[in-house]
């Protein structure tokens, strides 16, 4: 696969007078050289030569911002294992230890460095340390072995750290690199990292001092004070991107298409993708990324075998092994579509992805940037459309930085025959897949009541005729009185109270959905989307009532996504 994008990352690199590895004989060592060549990298990409070139010493501490796909991985792994060479580190002791904010990431880049260290006579190990995957075994080969490079992520390496003996593992460390830097250093994962630090030698000890290499195609302006954490003050900065230009690839067109109403969110999605595939030259390969793993787990049920595309689910509810499974699948395939959240958002390596399709809010501008960084890859082609309801549109005005021109089918992506497939479709799904896609998706939204501005009666009423009419629940979805206050909903006319009599599908169980599938009630997620739900339930009809309760602003996701990166 390397191989393969390498060939025409090569003629453009080429063509653009970029420098060849070989050039660098004499100051990198011959198997890094060897290991460079079997991976088919001849010529450097604008990071790597700045890297190489502007570093002091292959030693030296630096900030690096470049855009998403264009070889970052090597840019850290050649100067971070050129470095220790120099020394003659004892059997066991971990040298490069790289941090990665999820588990598929810390995997791939583990890849990278074992086909990079692949030439070195003498093995130079490479290991994961990553959650959902059984600790032990990994951890006796761990101690057993001699794990020179180590990557992993912050939580499980946290469960590392704690025994005594492993720490003392890290006594020589020479090198600590942190891809995806911003998000490693954000409020989410900072506790994290200062634990870990806190195990690990000083900056600056009796041993010398260690290697700080912080990367990311983002870099918001007010990191620096973290940064200090791992960089010294001295550090180079690099950064191959134009301030003035955005910090999405250039060659990407991207689009968006407004939807009046949420409820028409299936229709207009399977249009689209219908479309796309239609207009793909070459074959498509299409990441549609979601907003919370309970809808992405909807999206995959409802559009796996009506696209003739082969369909893969990655999100956070999914077993490790599950996960793992998809990840591989996707990086193999020439086709195929992947429903995904943000678990696949930053860093992930899919080869050829064709198109990025976005359905409801990215959580942020940068994380729009990473997910349209998933396509057009290693000087690849590649699309990105972001599909948004109109009360959701404030995100295209918020972010002008990003050049997102209309979509042209925007007219007809909710039209009747797709309407048709989807409601057939949507009859044919358990009530608790729905169920849990509409708390999820209530939970998720509740962050941007005000940015919509909307009541919470109206961010409920919305969610109501999400469910009835866009995904052809009978009623509103009963949800437990825990759920409702976790997500600062408390006392919101038009939640649906779960009660013993009123239990929620999941607490009702498979038996009644045998039952209810015999006489289904029919989904209007259509161009002519009935007002019928409107009169059912009070809170959509809401839009004058003044808000009787602000809840809690909860972080990003709230109920719906708690995903464990
Ligand atoms: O981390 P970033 O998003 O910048 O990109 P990456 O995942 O390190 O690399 C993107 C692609 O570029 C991978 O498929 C690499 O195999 C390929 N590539 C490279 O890293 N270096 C070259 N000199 C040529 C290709
Ligand atoms: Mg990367």
């Amino acid at each position: 696969m390397a191989a393969q994008s390498a060939i025409h990352t090569s003629a453009s690199l080429q063509a653009a007078n970029a420098p060849t590895f070989a050039s660098m004989e004499g100051q990198l060592d011959p198997a890094l050289l060897r290991g460079l060549k079997e991976m088919k990298f001849d010529f450097m990409t604008p990071v790597q030569e700045q890297v190489l070139q502007r570093l002091p010493s292959m030693g030296s501490d630096c900030l690096v911002q470049a855009k998403t796909g264009t070889g970052k991985t090597i840019a850290f792994l050649i100067p971070a294992i050129q470095n220790i060479l120099q020394y003659s580190t004892r059997k066991g002791q971990v040298s490069i230890l790289v941090l990665s904010p999820t588990r598929e990431l810390a995997v791939q880049i583990a890849d990278e460095a074992k086909l990079l260290v692949s030439k070195f006579k003498r093995p130079i190990e490479v290991h994961t340390a990553v959650g959902g995957t059984t600790k032990e075994s990994a951890l006796s080969k761990f101690k057993l072995g001699d794990p020179k490079i180590l990557v992993a992520t912050p939580g499980r390496l946290n469960d590392y750290l704690s025994e005594g003996n492993v720490r003392a593992k890290f006594d020589d460390m020479k090198t600590l690199i942190l891809d995806e830097a911003d998000r490693m250093l954000d409020a989410g994962f900072l506790p994290a990292i200062l634990q870990i630090l806190h195990a690990l030698p000083p900056k600056s000890g009796p041993k010398g001092q260690w290697q700080g290499m912080c990367f990311s195609a983002t870099v918001p302006p007010k990191m620096e004070q973290v940064f200090a954490h791992i960089l010294s003050k001295d550090h180079v900065a690099v950064s191959t991107i134009d301030k003035s230009e955005p910090p999405t690839l250039a060659k990407v067109p991207q689009f968006s298409v407004l939807i009046a109403k949420v409820e028409q969110t299936f229709t207009a999605l399977y249009s689209i993708l219908e479309e796309e595939i239609k207009a793909t030259e070459g074959v498509p390969k299409i990441i549609v990324f979601g907003t919370t793993a309970k809808l992405v787990a909807l999206y995959a049920k409802i559009y796996d075998r009506q696209l003739g595309l082969p369909v893969f689910e990655l999100h956070s509810r999914l077993t490790q092994t599950a996960r793992t499974r998809a990840t591989a699948a996707f990086k193999e395939t020439k086709t195929g579509i992947m429903f995904a959240s943000d678990v696949i958002g930053r860093g992930m390596d899919f080869p050829d992805v064709s198109l990025v399709l976005q359905v409801g809010l990215p959580a942020d501008a940068d994380a729009y940037t990473h997910r349209v960084g998933r396509t057009a890859r290693a000087g690849k082609d590649g699309k990105a459309i972001l599909l948004l309801t109109e009360a959701e549109s404030f995100y295209l005005k918020a972010n002008r930085q990003f050049p997102i021109q209309p979509y042209p089918h925007s007219d007809t992506v909710v039209n009747d025959a797709s309407a048709t497939i989807v409601n057939d479709v949507l009859q044919t799904i358990e009530p608790e897949v729905k169920q849990k896609a509409y708390s999820a998706y209530l939970g998720f939204m509740k962050v941007a009541t005000n940015k919509m501005r909307m009541t919470p009666e109206q961010l409920v009423g919305m969610a109501n005729v999400f469910a009835v009419d866009g995904m052809g629940c009978e009623e509103v979805p009963p949800m437990e009185k825990s759920t409702i206050s976790k997500m600062g909903l408390k006392g919101v006319r038009g939640i649906n109270y779960a009660t013993k009599s009123n239990p929620t599908p999941a607490q009702r169980g498979p038996a009644s959905f045998a039952k209810a599938t015999q006489a289904p009630p029919k989904g209007r997620n259509g161009p002519r989307a009935a007002k019928s739900s409107e009169k059912q339930f009070p809170s959509s009809n809401s839009m004058l009532a003044r808000p009787r309760q602000q809840g809690r602003h909860r972080g990003r996701g709230g109920n719906g996504e708690a995903e464990a990166w």
